[in-house]
């Protein structure tokens, strides 16, 4: 497996993913009570935009560039502070990546779990967060790691597993992490990210999450692109699990702002549904 996410940093499904992590993070200080963040696919965080792999692909230019260059909704201030910290001027050169993304959210009392199996990049994550006691960073596998970790002695808070869907098994292995970690801590908030290339998997992996009777599922999806070409990302999609209240109706104006500013085509779409109710 050779995927790096420095090719793919800042693009349109990571300013929508972080978009939804950061409000979800953000819910999380509305009670004083620690809590925990495990992200089981971490990645190397803090990538260089000007870095000749980020720049071979140019994928943030249609993504964080244009917001960066744009007044942001209210709700989306906090995520685009987080990117702001991992910039010392005006110039956007680095994208922080979910892990420090969700550092900027953590209070004295938080702590975070941040697990990468490829060792290359996780020696560049350890290296971010060397300085940071609320930070634990493991060389493992993550799905392993919701065995491991779940549940925490925090007893509320976010776990995010975003794989890089290199095999085709991955949406089965999300699934099945998905029922190990919840089996063992049931009221945590879960994101579960996803690629929207073909719709057919995509049936699947919905049909498969209603399967597992876990209840209150919030689906967002978000597609700058029309989903008629199997061999682009066309779009992205997120699962919550336990979304916190207020989430959906905060998400709901945010989505067709951020499709404005990142559409690629007329046919671009979001929505935001219930997979399963309460
Ligand atoms: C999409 S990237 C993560 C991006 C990051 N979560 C973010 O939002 O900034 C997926 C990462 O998962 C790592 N990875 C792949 N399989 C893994 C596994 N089984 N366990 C842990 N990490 C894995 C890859 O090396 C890659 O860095």
């Amino acid at each position: 497996m050779n995927y790096r996410h420095i090719y793919h940093a800042g693009n349109f499904a990571d300013v929508f993913k972080h978009t939804v992590l950061s409000l979800v993070l953000k819910s999380l200080h509305q009670k004083d009570a620690a809590f925990f963040y495990l992200d089981t696919h971490a990645g190397a965080s803090r990538y260089d935009l000007s870095s000749a792999a980020a720049q071979k692909t140019g994928e943030f230019r249609n993504g964080i560039q244009r917001l960066w260059d744009t007044d942001p909704l209210p709700a989306l201030a906090d995520y685009l502070a987080a990117v702001r910290a991992a910039n010392s001027g005006a110039t956007l050169r680095y994208y922080p990546g979910s892990p420090a993304i969700a550092q900027f959210f953590l209070r004295p009392q938080d702590r975070m779990v941040l697990i990468e199996r490829q060792p290359d990049e996780c020696a560049l994550l350890k290296a971010v967060f060397t300085d940071d006691r609320r930070v634990t960073v493991l060389a493992q596998d993550g799905y392993a790691g919701l065995k491991a970790h779940l549940p925490p002695k925090e007893k509320r808070g976010l776990v995010l597993i975003d794989p890089p869907y290199e095999v085709n098994q991955e949406f089965e292995q999300v699934v099945a992490g998905l029922r190990i970690a919840h089996a063992r801590w049931a009221s945590g908030i879960y994101a579960l990210w996803y690629p929207v290339k073909s719709r057919p998997p995509i049936e699947r992996f919905h049909r498969a999450l209603v399967a597992s009777g876990i209840r209150k599922m919030l689906l967002v999806e978000f597609s700058p692109y029309p989903e008629d070409s199997e061999f682009r990302l066309n779009g992205c999609g997120m699962v919550l699990v336990n979304p916190p209240w207020k989430l959906e109706e905060t998400l709901r104006p945010v989505l067709p702002w951020l499709l404005a500013v990142l559409r690629q085509h007329p046919a671009g779409r979001s929505s935001i549904t219930w997979l399963v109710p309460e």
